[in-house]
């Protein structure tokens, strides 16, 4: 269409009805990311000062112009942050926005900010800073929610529940422990956020549009002062790099997988059927026509989210896969990802932390449910192996027996006469009784990691040592 050879712009009747200018508004809208990437604007200015005052420190361009470059930066960045400035689709971006306003600002000065770099180091760059710190911002999340799990596993620590494989009842475990489980995960997505920040630390600034420059450029000097550890190491990998971007989404993706399940447990919960937990008003809603219900809506939503920040993933990865290096313009579609799986992340450890502080336990259901569906049938084969000498699958057969006559009777283990359980298995003795209790199971899974409320603690003091 650049070349203008087939059709006059308004003759197409195609495009007529949808573009009123013809081709070249196609081309613009087609082109343009300043709908987006507006969001990196106080990065890319922050990159264009460090630019800036290297360039003038290498003698590269004078400190008059540096000032004047600075200083119009400085008003651009008060322009947008109060909403004055006006961007132009046609400008196509945030960079070509901003240097466009420079130069308004400041004249011909504003030209030779855009020595010895492209767009295509200076996107590198926003886009980088831009997910940094969002990674910073997520990880202080993380521990606001790992924070909330801590503060209630360890009032809730000797709070029996039924655990759970294949969602029926396997063994009691404590709540405290259950919380733990979330704290393990959550814990491990933190550390993948820390070591994405490490990962990523590095400046692509001076890269320039893929090949380096033969200005005397000091890349560590502009590194350092925008606080990256040290400048990447080749300049075509560089501005063809997202990997940041997909590490950022590999993590949000997991760790949206660990809030959806949570969420699905919270669901799972609240039903008047487990009646495990009770929601507070601010997280849940009512029915506009069943006035009994009260809804896990927020709960609903964060596990939906997963569906966004997985898909942002897939997404990115598809533009990437195939791309010749270095940079091409597919790479432009990295941004709307990311800036919709970290807003969509953000939002559900919010929500979760809030909903996992203000949930009330009702520690009573939770322990009726522990005592059912005979959880405490390994307790009983374990005493066997331990008490009466049996291996353990000659105990696992006994106990096979021992519930069967309980379910036959239609009682729970504890209330087998002893007369009965001994003619199934003469060694059982009256002690038995000890660890058929809930109370008893749980305190006696004292193993490393394990449910007894005394490990549980342990495992709050080591987390609460690195939260
Ligand atoms: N808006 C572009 C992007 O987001 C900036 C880089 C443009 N570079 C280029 N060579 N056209 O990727």
């Amino acid at each position: 269409m650049a070349d203008g050879s087939s059709e006059t712009k308004s003759s197409n009747q195609m495009w007529g009805g949808r573009f009123a200018s013809g081709p070249d508004a196609i081309m613009e809208e087609i082109n343009a990311s300043i709908g987006f990437d507006k969001k990196l604007y106080a990065q890319d200015i922050r990159g264009s000062i460090a630019h800036a005052t290297m360039l003038a420190h290498q003698g590269i361009i004078s400190a008059e112009d540096k000032d004047k470059i600075v200083h119009g930066l400085d008003t651009i960045l008060s322009e947008i942050d109060s909403g004055a400035f006006e961007f132009s689709r046609r400008l196509e971006d945030i960079h070509m926005n901003i240097e466009a306003r420079l130069a308004a600002l400041i004249g011909p000065a504003a030209g030779r900010l855009h020595t010895a770099r492209s767009r295509n180091d200076q996107v590198a760059l926003d886009f980088r800073l831009w997910v940094k710190e969002e990674l910073q911002k997520t990880e202080k999340a993380l521990t606001g929610l790992i924070a909330a799990f801590l503060d209630r596993a360890e009032e809730h620590a000797e709070t029996v529940m039924p655990g759970f494989t294949h969602l029926q009842t396997a063994q009691p475990v404590t709540f405290g422990h259950h919380c733990m489980a979330y704290v393990e995960m959550f814990g491990r997505d933190r550390a993948r956020v820390r070591h994405a920040i490490e990962h990523m630390d590095e400046s692509p600034i001076g890269a320039a549009a893929l090949a380096g420059t033969g200005f005397p450029i000091d890349r560590h000097m502009t590194a350092k002062a925008l606080g990256f550890r040290e400048p990447t190491r080749n300049s075509i990998d560089t501005v063809s790099d997202r990997d940041f971007a997909l590490e950022f989404l590999s993590i949000a993706a997991i760790a949206a997988t660990h809030l959806s399940r949570l969420a699905e447990e919270i669901v799972i919960w609240s039903t008047p059927q487990f009646g495990f937990i009770r929601l507070s008003d601010a997280f849940s809603t009512g029915s506009s026509i069943m006035p009994q219900k009260k809804n896990p809506d927020a709960a609903e939503l964060v596990r939906a989210k997963t569906g966004r920040v997985n898909g942002s993933l897939v997404a990115l990865l598809t533009v990437m896969k195939g791309l010749p290096l270095a940079y091409s313009k597919d790479m432009q579609e990295d941004k709307e990802q990311v800036f919709d799986a970290a807003e969509s992340l953000e939002l559900a450890i919010a929500a979760m932390t809030g909903m996992i502080r203000d949930v009330t336990i009702r520690a009573d259901r939770m322990k009726a449910a522990a005592g059912s569906g005979y959880s405490t049938a390994t307790d009983l084969a374990d005493w066997l192996v331990r008490e009466a000498g049996l291996p353990f699958r000659d105990a696992h057969h006994v106990t096979g027996r021992v519930v069967a006559l309980a379910e036959q009777k239609g009682c729970d283990l504890a209330d087998l006469p002893l007369g009965e359980l001994q003619a199934i298995n003469s060694a059982i003795t009256d002690k038995v009784y000890g660890v058929l209790t809930v109370e008893a199971s749980v305190a006696s899974r004292t193993s490393f990691g394990g449910t007894a409320p005394s490990e549980v603690r342990k495992q709050i003091a080591w987390w609460r040592a690195r939260n």
